[in-house]
């Protein structure tokens, strides 16, 4: 016997026990999006691998450990899209966005692919939503960034207090001041360095703000004793741009909290950073994050232009939904299941169903040729609300018996009447 082949490691299959769930929240995405006036775009699947490298950075774990990276015949090396931030700019500046949208409000749903260790709320490929707003340096749409966000989750049921969402936020400044404070982080640590990890040992040169992500107990009590706050160290514009941000949250009554080693993964990032964990959720307890990159736009090729976003993973999302039972009862979606008794009267049926179904009538029929006992079965396997028989001796009266499948109440309707019927059930 051949080997059964199953779907890749860290990849699954959305069932259609499940993608009732992904639509509804796909639905309340694009219903939010539509309030906030952001418009969806949708990029390929792979991109130029030097896209990701020059936007994520060279040095993320994105780009040196995860990426599903190949060459096509032309030998360019691609990868498929493991963010959709960089892929969104790069979208931006070649369709000349800036010139029609001086502040272009976009957002998308995607599936993305990441080489990571799979475990619960961590797959290969996964799913996101989010929304990129580029051309705007105000502490303004920071905000509406993460009140976005928020209001995702507060529309599908899940609320700060009662469900241990947090929200964490941190200012990583700009080129301004970045540069000064990595020195002051470098020279603070510098007597502790051989203390550090490996991994740490590395970033402390190459990515220092980074160390702030080691997981290292030791490595964290080093930087929790003696490292300085970045936000103890923003130039004034940074400073007063944080404060607004803070000061717009609160007059929104969003909670925050502080959170100074919250650096996030991906080099892009200048200022406002967030994350909303949730408390409900392992160890992958990050619902989404994002933050503001005010020098990606010229970084990958377009003018100087600001921008600020975020991304949120659907997975994760299901999980914590689930696990506060807050999704609605997906069933009862058949309207009708027509039962068929006897081969001769397939046709008239088929017929039958067809004009129900252009009417608007979710309904079906048998079509294994099962016994009107197992056709029984399969309407109420279907959660039918309505069956009807139709047999010789209906199609000659032109009418037919109409069962509620849950009442058990029966009415005799003319064939000519069934869409009525439903219509006014509907
Ligand atoms: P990120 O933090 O890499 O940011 O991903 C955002 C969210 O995607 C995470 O918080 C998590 O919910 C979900 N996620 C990430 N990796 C996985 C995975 N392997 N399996 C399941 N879910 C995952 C970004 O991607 C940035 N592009 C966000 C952004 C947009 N910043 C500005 N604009």
């Amino acid at each position: 016997m051949s080997r059964q082949i199953t779907s890749v490691k860290g990849t699954k299959d959305i069932l259609p026990e499940e993608s009732p769930k992904w639509r509804y929240i796909e639905s309340i995405i694009h219903e939010l999006a539509a309030e906030y006036n952001y418009r969806e775009v949708r990029t390929p699947v792979f991109e130029e691998t030097q896209l990701f490298a020059r936007g994520v950075g060279e040095y993320t774990d994105i780009v040196t450990k995860e990426m599903y990276t190949f060459l096509d015949k032309g030998e360019t090396s691609l990868t498929l899209k493991p963010e959709l931030t960089a892929p969104v700019v790069r979208s931006y500046i070649q369709h000349h966005y800036d010139q029609t949208y001086p502040l272009s409000k976009l957002y998308y749903l995607t599936p993305l692919f990441r080489q990571e260790r799979p475990q619960a709320g961590r797959q290969r490929q996964f799913h996101q939503y989010g929304i990129e707003s580029i051309g705007s340096e105000h502490p303004e749409t920071d905000v509406e960034t993460i009140a976005f966000a928020m209001d995702v989750y507060t529309r599908l049921g899940l609320h700060s207090e009662e469900n241990h969402l947090e929200l964490r936020l941190n200012s990583i400044g700009d080129s301004n001041c970045r540069f000064q404070y990595l020195q002051q982080l470098q020279g603070d640590l510098a007597a502790h360095r051989d203390n550090l990890c490996k991994t740490c040992q590395d970033r402390y040169e190459s990515n220092t703000l980074r160390l702030f992500d080691c997981k290292n107990e030791s490595c964290q009590a080093i930087l929790e004793e003696y490292a300085p706050k970045i936000t103890d160290h923003l130039c004034e514009e940074c400073d007063q741009h944080f404060s607004t941000v803070t000061r717009l949250l609160d007059e929104l009554a969003i909670p925050y909290i502080l959170d100074h080693t919250l650096v996030r993964g991906l080099d892009y990032y200048t200022r406002t950073t967030f994350e909303i964990t949730s408390g409900l959720l392992g160890a992958q307890d990050a619902l989404c994050g994002g933050g503001r990159y005010d020098l990606l736009v010229e970084q990958l090729g377009g003018n100087a232009t600001p921008a600020v976003g975020f991304a949120a993973g659907i997975e994760r999302l299901i999980l914590a939904l689930e696990a506060e039972d807050l999704f609605p009862d997906f069933t009862d979606e058949l309207d009708l299941f027509i039962v068929l008794v006897g081969d001769s009267v397939r046709p008239k049926a088929f017929k039958i169903l067809q004009n129900l179904r252009s009417e608007g009538v979710r309904c079906d029929m048998d079509f294994l040729r099962r016994s009107v006992k197992a056709q029984f079965r399969e309407a109420n396997r279907q959660n039918a609300s309505y069956t009807v028989v139709l047999g010789e001796n209906e199609l000659e009266a032109g009418e037919a018996t109409i069962k509620n499948m849950a009442t058990g109440d029966e009415q005799l309707v003319p064939f000519t009447d069934l869409a009525k019927f439903f219509r006014k059930k509907l």
